[in-house]
């Protein structure tokens, strides 16, 4: 455990990264070491001027459709866990996402993510014959795809098909704990390389981890910013742990709203123009996460836009939230909830900005 650092040094450091957008692996070692709720609220200031120089007070929304709950894999903090016998698994069709696109449409989404386990039944053809039918009805809408690590063909196939972005959390930036997270057969090594070449593809890449996940650390938190510097990626998406009854983390204690909204701030730091959503696990575990995470630096909220029918089997930890602002339905309430601390629910695509140099 490294030491604290004096709050006025942490405040220099913030400042430092507000203007540089890098800092040193121990730097920000010593950052996460050292959070408190001082340090927390400085970085928030700052990282809310960085926001508003980008995005102004404006709320990208995205609707999640999560297409299907079938996975092959059995990553220990999942609820979708292949191992997870008593899950009841679903897949929608074709015709459910479209009118749930078509709904979303109605209400004001301007992009549609694609949400699954990792389910050999969504073959390319599938997923390419779905996301042209989406672009064919809605031309002036984003299709993101959030469906594991498939081969870069199936990228580049995807791509084609008129997929705008992709997202994979990479979890951790730290091998030795990412085999922590998962079983032998994924690697740490094939994660970084799908991400690589999403990114080479031409897909608005999102990367993202955990807060607070089975032996986490400050050092691995480091790395995960470290990586978010070199990477750049359009999007990244962090939220608390939360364990999940039936998996082999069901008994480790959940992350820490507060954390994972001083990280927020330290994202937004590292990159201005970064999309950030205040994510449904920090929504979860706090009734106000919505409006911390913007308060913190967050620009994106990513609404419940699934058949009702299937929410609840999209169970990736305990008692994950979908109703209220976390439900597309729930869009006016989410809407007034932004209003009320000064920011606005926009519709739009959301695509990210990037600085003219880039
Ligand atoms: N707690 C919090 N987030 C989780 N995820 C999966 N399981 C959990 C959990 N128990 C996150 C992972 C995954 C994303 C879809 O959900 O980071 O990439």
């Amino acid at each position: 455990m490294p030491d604290t650092l004096p709050l006025s040094r942490g405040m220099e450091l913030i400042d430092r990264l507000s203007v540089d957008h890098e800092l040193e692996l121990g730097e920000y070692e010593g950052l996460v070491a050292s959070f408190c709720p001082e340090l927390a609220s400085y970085a928030a200031g700052r990282a809310c001027e960085a926001r508003r120089s980008v995005y102004g007070d404006d709320v990208f929304i995205r609707g999640l459709i999560e297409i299907g709950s079938y996975c092959r894999n059995d990553c220990l903090y999942c609820g979708l866990r292949r191992s997870n016998r008593g899950a009841e698994r679903y897949r929608l069709s074709r015709e459910e996402i479209l009118a749930c696109c078509e709904e979303g449409y109605r209400l004001g989404f301007r992009t549609f993510v694609l949400q699954g386990g990792e389910d050999a039944a969504f073959t390319d053809e599938v997923v390419c014959d779905i996301v042209a039918s989406i672009k064919e009805a809605h031309p002036d809408c984003a299709v993101t795809l959030s469906l594991g690590e498939r081969s870069r063909e199936s990228y580049r196939a995807l791509f084609d098909a008129g997929a705008d972005r992709y997202l994979l959390r990479h979890e951790t930036a730290d091998r030795a704990h990412y085999a922590q997270l998962h079983p032998a057969g994924l690697s740490w090594e094939r994660r970084m390389a799908c991400l690589r070449e999403l990114s080479d593809i031409g897909y608005q890449v999102g990367c993202g981890f955990m807060v607070g996940s089975p032996h986490q650390t400050s050092a691995t938190l480091a790395r995960d910013l470290k990586l978010v510097e070199g990477f750049r990626p359009a999007m990244c998406g962090i939220g608390p742990f939360i364990p999940h009854h039936a998996t082999p983390f069901a008994h480790e204690p959940a992350g820490s709203a507060e954390l994972t909204c001083y990280l927020l701030s330290l994202l937004r730091l590292i990159d201005p123009g970064l999309l950030l959503p205040a994510t449904t696990a920090l929504g979860t575990l706090d009734a106000r996460g919505h409006e911390r995470g913007m308060l913190a630096g967050a620009n994106v909220v990513m609404p419940n836009l699934s058949p009702i029918t299937v929410r609840r089997k999209y169970e990736l930890y305990d008692n994950k939230a979908c109703a209220g602002s976390e439900a597309a339905e729930g869009l006016a309430e989410l809407s007034r909830r932004m209003e009320a601390i000064g920011y606005h629910v926009v519709v739009d695509r959301g695509d990210v900005r990037r600085r003219a140099t880039e």
